[in-house]
């Protein structure tokens, strides 16, 4: 069976397969249940300074197949509850990393430190929320203030920081670039793409909030766009995110020069087992294609006669 070990810089995973954060990361007990389950490693929920409920119910609408829009106000209890539930998915082995959001770098710096502390192995920052005022794409769409909270978090925690960029802009690319020039040790591309679902009976938006994010099978040729052209600009690695439903979706993204993924939508719809079926078709497919080590398919698109930046 064909190796299946992902090194993301100085992250080295068992398999390339992460939990993606705000999806089964409430608890300690979940997050170690998708570490058992299989899973490479599990980014939690992102947790800022202070506790929040979140936005109004409803704050989730279902597409079948295709994908989910959320709008959920990054519910939270607070850096001083959340480390707890850490400390239970490290008990039980996994490889935790910890994500956070602030509304600016002195906010992302404190809870850097602060989240620092708990043992998580990295840092996942997230710059990218599409639909939280003051926070997420807020603070996370101008290259310079991206460089500038990366640097402070890197600064503050001494831990591996990834960026988690937004696909809501122009230039992913620019972004990513800040990242890097900030310090970052990956960026991990893409959070949900903004959208709108209308009742039309009701003649109002579906969620409560009015905008939402979309994830699923539906972002997956954004994402992968996303991925394609930092890898081609920027040297530190990049997790791809969005749509990943099969173990194809995620050879895509390897090809497109991601060294891990992470895996949300996918798990809201089929439950943390989702993790066993990707390890196991993963292997299965890499062996079919004739690669003796999941690295060996890192960007190996991008050397296809075809293949052009655009
Ligand atoms: C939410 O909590 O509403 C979603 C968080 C995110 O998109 O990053």
């Amino acid at each position: 069976m064909a190796d299946l070990s992902a090194r993301c810089g100085p992250l080295a995973l068992r398999n390339p397969f992460l939990l993606a954060s705000g999806i089964w990361g409430e608890s300690g007990e979940s997050l170690a249940g998708a570490w058992a389950a299989g899973a490479g490693g599990v980014v939690t929920k992102s947790i800022g300074s202070a506790p929040r409920f979140g936005y109004a119910n409803p704050t989730i609408e279902t597409y079948e197949r295709w994908g989910m829009l959320n709008a959920m106000g990054l519910p939270n209890p607070g850096i001083d509850e959340y480390p707890k539930e850490i400390e239970i998915a490290r008990r039980a082995g996994a490889t935790v990393i910890g994500s956070i959001f602030g509304g600016d770098a002195d906010e992302f710096a404190r809870l850097g430190a602060r989240m620092a502390s708990t043992g998580v192995v990295a840092l996942e920052l997230n710059l990218s929320c599409p639909h939280a005022e003051g926070f997420g794409t807020e603070v996370g769409s101008d290259p310079k203030d991206v460089e500038a909270i990366v640097r402070r978090v890197v600064e503050s925690s001494r831990l591996p920081v990834i960026a988690k960029l937004t696909p809501n802009t122009s230039d992913p690319v620019a972004l990513a670039l800040a990242a890097e020039r900030g310090g970052a040790s990956a960026v991990s591309a893409i959070n949900t793409v903004r959208g709108l679902a209308i009742d039309v009976r009701l003649r109002r938006p579906v969620l409560a909030h009015g905008l939402g994010g979309l994830s699923g099978a539906a972002i997956k040729p954004v994402g992968l766009a996303c991925v394609w052209q930092i890898y081609e600009k920027v040297s530190i690695p990049v997790i791809g995110v969005g749509g990943i439903m099969t173990a194809d979706d995620a050879l895509e993204y390897v090809m497109a020069g991601a060294r891990a993924v992470e895996v949300g939508t996918a798990v809201a719809f089929e439950g943390i087992a989702v993790f066993g079926r990707l390890v196991r078709e993963l292997g299965e497919r890499l062996d079919a294609l004739g690669f003796s080590e999941l690295e060996d398919a890192v960007g190996v698109a991008h050397s296809a006669p075809s293949a052009s930046s655009g």
